[in-house]
């Protein structure tokens, strides 16, 4: 087992955000995490990342506990995201925001010239090769999207956070970007999607867990979290009832 949430939970001033969540992710799995607007879904990244400690519960990673490992020693033990708003920096060069990654990720390349070489093949993974040297502002939502998740590659991680990668991109950007998801995950890398569109990560996740208010109400493959009532009354609603 590559990540363990034990009964994590996280309060910000009496609204409990992450409420007991006990979950498991295996590797070389696709797992889907959904659930509405304020479910949680951003804020258990955030304690697996670890933005915050959770105000109770343990998180382990590779069986060790992690719980009150910083964020950036988190990203040495191959721990990696990509941030639902993304905010490369403007100025700085696609290559030079992808590197970033290189620099601070496991295996840590401190040179500036070899980090940047060695993360060639990340931006050749999400397609943006011929724009390395362009500035990160020049680039669409598309292509924003492409770098921040060429930058989490680039920092060589384990498990891949993706949270809300395919919001706002239109429906043939968000097939290839499926696609893209399916091959990282071929090449041994542990994922974890937040995502809307349930479609999507109900075509991609091999397991799927429901957030709702905070508390985990259902895991299981796409086809029994689809056809479990809970769900469908928290979130789905009747347009998949099928
Ligand atoms: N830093 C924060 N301070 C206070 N409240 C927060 C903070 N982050 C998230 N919340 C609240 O926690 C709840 C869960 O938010 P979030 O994890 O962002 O949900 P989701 O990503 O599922 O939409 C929401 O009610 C949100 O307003
Ligand atoms: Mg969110």
């Amino acid at each position: 087992m590559l990540l363990k949430l034990e009964e994590v939970s996280k309060a910000f001033k009496g609204l409990m955000a992450v409420h007991a969540v006990s979950a498991e992710v295996h590797e070389g799995e696709i797992l889907g995490l959904i659930g509405p607007n304020g479910a949680g879904k951003t804020t258990l990244f955030n304690l697996i990342t670890g933005v915050y400690p959770p105000t109770e519960g343990r998180v382990f990673f590779e069986e060790k506990d992690i719980t009150k490992v910083a964020p950036h020693a988190r990203c040495w033990m191959g721990i990696a995201r990509t941030f639902q708003l993304v905010r490369p920096f403007p100025e700085l060069s696609v290559l030079d925001n992808a590197a970033m990654g290189r620099v601070y990720g496991r295996d840590p390349i401190k040179s500036r010239s070899r980090a940047e070489t060695a993360c060639l093949e990340s931006l050749e993974i999400v397609g943006l090769t011929g724009r390395a040297s362009e500035k990160a502002k020049s680039l669409t939502l598309v292509d924003r999207k492409r770098l921040e998740l060429a930058r989490a590659l680039a920092a060589k991680p384990k498990l891949l956070l993706l949270d809300e990668l395919l919001a706002g991109l239109n429906p043939s950007e968000v097939l290839t970007s499926m696609q893209l998801i399916k091959s990282i995950r071929d090449m041994g890398i542990t994922i974890i999607m937040v995502e809307h569109l349930v479609k999507a990560v109900f075509g991609v996740a091999d397991r799927i867990v429901v957030l709702n208010a905070g508390e985990l109400i259902a895991e299981g493959t796409p086809a029994e979290v689809s056809s479990d009532q809970n769900v469908i009354d928290a979130y789905l609603g009747k347009s998949l009832r099928v």
